[in-house]
């Protein structure tokens, strides 16, 4: 493990040590997942954003970002999870098989006979909440998600917005996520939640498989543009996200992987404390995991997700707050012909840990290590657009969180 003080930046570079190919991640499950994504109403490919020339102005070959702020007009990518966990619920207690079921049959005014009212509840940040919320309003159910402290006024709404119950709890994430497994087990509801641990893997499994559609897209459409990455750089909270990528992309490229990075705030670094621990088993790390990445604010690592980030990834990257706002800024004003993307506080670390890497001099070996370089097409995923709007104009307008001068 490395630091950079100066910048309050800890690393950990080394050959991924590899291991079985994650079944479950396959293209084939991948595609599962897309199909039903296909049938939701205002289903679109998110785009894949190319910045030439901040590419070009950074001496690598090509930066995509993969812009998720627009998916489903809900902000972020967390719903392709929770669609597809819930509806493979329904399925379950409809004694039928999702891959033979359509969106419409599952809204349908005969399933809601069949199953009757149920409840569905979660723990979030905001984004996953929002996700459940929206499936349980499609399917005429009941939600009720629980917060952790300090969330902000705008994600709540969002998710009210969906006819979900919210309570803003005084908890961090895992202790809400706690909170919200016990409601489930006296109130008789279902727990969807994003994060898997023993004894409780089918539903996050299913989460993660959602997931997989972003990626899938991605890979398409770098190859409809004749490439593919050769870095991959993915930000993780509890690890679903990351390890349902990477799992996805070990599947898709096998025997010519791409290096994989994976970044997360400082306070909340639960796979950089695994990954480091070196005994490849999970670590936690505790305390009120204060950072505005709030999607990324989990202490506790996923199961299925670390299985797949310990033996894959060639980077762990910590890092603080300013990083994530200069990625906000950066994307925000991009340079002439390049697209602008909105970026939440939990999107756009990755872009905030290249432009240090490029320009700061201190982090060449850094750089060096992830052997990024002239040949390097880097692929970043901006996981989420706006959801704390006064906190992004503070950002982008009046600086806060300014860079770490060293
Ligand atoms: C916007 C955003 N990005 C990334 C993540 C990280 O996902 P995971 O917790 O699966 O690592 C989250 C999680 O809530 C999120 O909301």
């Amino acid at each position: 493990m490395k630091e950079i003080p100066e910048f309050n930046v800890k690393y950990l570079v080394q050959s991924p040590k590899g291991g079985a190919v994650p079944k479950d991640f396959s293209e084939e499950m991948a595609k599962k997942a897309l199909a039903f994504h296909r049938q939701l109403p205002g289903y679109r490919p998110t785009d894949l954003v190319r910045l030439s020339r901040l590419a070009q102005s950074w001496r690598v070959k090509d930066i995509f970002v993969k812009d998720e702020s627009t998916r489903f007009d809900l902000k972020a990518f967390k719903v392709l999870g929770g669609s597809y966990a819930v509806a493979y619920l329904i399925c379950e207690k409809l004694g039928m098989n999702l891959d033979e079921v359509d969106f419409t049959y599952l809204v349908s005014e005969e399933v809601r006979q069949r199953i009757g009212q149920i409840t569905l509840t979660t723990a979030s940040d905001g984004n996953h909440g929002r996700g459940v919320a929206w499936a349980a309003e499609r399917l005429a159910q009941q939600a009720v998600i629980y917060m952790p402290k300090g969330t902000v006024r705008s994600r709540v709404e969002n998710i009210e917005s969906h006819g979900a119950k919210v309570e803003v709890t005084d908890l961090n994430y895992d202790d809400a996520v706690r909170l919200s497994c016990r409601m489930a087990q006296e109130n008789g509801w279902y727990m969807i939640q994003d994060t898997a641990w023993e004894g409780y893997t089918d539903i996050p499994l299913r989460i993660m498989q959602g997931y997989m559609t972003m990626c899938l897209e991605a890979i398409d459409q770098m190859a409809q543009k004749e490439t593919r990455p050769t870095h991959v750089f993915i930000q993780a909270g509890v690890g679903a996200l990351a390890g349902a990528m990477v799992g996805y992309l070990v599947n898709k490229f096998q025997g010519h992987l791409p290096k994989f990075i994976i970044m997360e705030p400082n306070n909340a670094a639960c796979i950089f404390a695994s990954a480091t621990a070196g005994d490849g088993r999970p670590h936690a790390v505790t305390g009120d995991l204060d950072t505005i990445m709030v999607g990324l604010a989990c202490g506790e690592p996923n199961l299925i997700g670390w299985e797949i980030l310990r033996d894959f990834p060639c980077g762990y990257i910590s890092c603080d707050n300013f990083v994530a706002a200069n990625g906000i800024r950066i994307l925000a004003n991009p340079l002439k012909d390049d697209t602008r993307i909105e970026a939440g506080e939990s999107g756009p670390v990755g872009i905030g840990l290249l432009d240090l890497m490029i320009n700061v001099d201190r982090f060449e070996e850094l750089k060096q290590a992830l052997e990024i370089g002239p040949e390097s097409t880097l692929l970043f995923f901006n996981t989420e657009g706006v959801t704390d709007p006064e906190n992004y104009r503070e950002i982008v307008w009046h600086g806060k969180y300014p860079s770490r001068e060293a």
